[in-house]
């Protein structure tokens, strides 16, 4: 094995995922170059173990120890582009934090990702899942990515077409872009910002401070005050954030669902399909406070799973398997898992 990577063995991952699970890894780096990334997996021994990519362990379930190698990406740095006449260029590398990183952008004077706001994680993995809230994704954003590619040792850039964002989804989640390793990424911003509201909760929220003409900053606070309200801090509780995607379902079986429960929280989608409210359908199940074992529904949002303290991971995995299944049941919907399961 290399020797001169600090690699450690049989090292406990519970402070590296925000659900606080703890589960060990057989082997772990810290990852604070390309460089080192690339003399980690020109080591034969350690490229032939299975691999996890870890940036902030904010979206992804430990279900048990992981008998391979952790990469931690923790590489540093942000930049201000050139940009071109309408748009301001930024760039970070995968390990900043990515609330760090969208309020250093505020601090430049640039507005655009303040929609994104406490969002946990890392600025590389944040196109994995595509990161959204309050009516903006990552994709409205994004500029260009570089990616260590393991199977050829060399870096590849690839532009938003290149990465196929939807909705909680990438290219990075499915083959062939599963193995690669975001190093960086880069945003394009708008220099004739103007405030993204679409989302109802936010528009009322900042209209009830009064704010007419709110600046990016504004729009951030309020942002965060509306997560802070309904979202668990995982620095007290853990969890990774929504647990499921909110089910997409064609318009004739919204239709139905309506006649039976008038109060369904469903958005129309551009295609015609209904997202409906996945939170709202847990609740509705009853689900919402309830707990098995250490694992628990979030008292003020049914759609975060939390760790009460102490949980493994196939706690975690019995409680969700349960609410779908209830979900199932009254509904004719199936919740898909929003965290990577490992
Ligand atoms: N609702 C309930 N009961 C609940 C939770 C929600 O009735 O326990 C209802 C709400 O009243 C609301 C609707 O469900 O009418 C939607 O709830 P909310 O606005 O809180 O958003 P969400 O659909 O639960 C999504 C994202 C969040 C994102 C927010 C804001 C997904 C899976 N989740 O949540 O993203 O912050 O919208 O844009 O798309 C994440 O991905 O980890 C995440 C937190």
């Amino acid at each position: 094995m290399h020797s001169t990577l600090p690699i450690q063995h049989d090292f406990s991952l519970r402070q590296l995922n925000t659900f606080g699970i703890d589960a060990r890894a057989r082997a772990y780096l810290r990852v604070t170059s390309a460089a080192q990334l690339r003399a980690a997996l020109a080591d034969p021994a350690l490229a032939a173990m299975p691999r996890l990519v870890l940036g902030g362990g904010s979206n992804l379930l430990l279900t048990g120890d992981f008998a391979g190698l952790v990469l931690h990406i923790a590489i540093e740095g942000r930049e201000v582009l050139p940009g071109d006449a309408e748009h301001v260029h930024v760039r970070a590398a995968a390990g900043e934090n990515w609330h760090a990183f969208v309020q250093w952008t505020l601090e430049q004077g640039f507005g655009g990702l303040e929609n994104l706001s406490l969002i946990p994680g890392t600025v590389g993995a944040a196109p994995i899942q595509n990161i959204g809230a309050y009516g903006l994704e990552i994709k409205d954003r994004f500029l260009s990515l570089s990616a260590f590619d393991p199977a050829t040792g060399q870096i590849v850039a690839m532009r938003g077409g290149d990465c196929r964002f939807a909705y909680r989804d990438s290219i990075f989640k499915q083959e062939p872009g599963r193995g690669l390793i975001v190093l960086d990424v880069s945003f394009s911003l708008p220099r004739n910002w103007q405030p993204n509201l679409r989302y109802a909760e936010l528009a009322s929220a900042v209209a009830e401070q009064g704010l007419a003409q709110p600046t990016p900053r504004q729009v951030a606070d309020t942002v965060i005050a509306i997560r802070r309200r309904k979202l668990p801090d995982p620095a007290e509780v853990g969890n990774a954030g929504s647990f499921f995607k909110n089910p997409v379902v064609d318009a004739a079986h919204c239709a139905r669902l309506l006649e039976q429960f008038p109060a369904l929280v469903h958005h129309v989608q551009p295609d015609g399909s209904e997202k409906l409210a996945a939170g709202w359908l847990i609740d509705q199940c009853g689900w919402k406070g309830r707990s098995m074992g250490a694992a628990g529904v979030y008292p003020k949002q049914a759609l975060v799973l939390v760790n009460n303290g102490g949980a493994t991971g196939a706690d975690v995995q019995r409680l969700a398997a349960a609410i779908q299944a209830d979900v199932e049941a009254r509904f004719g919907v199936r919740l898909e898992p929003e965290p990577v399961f490992i």
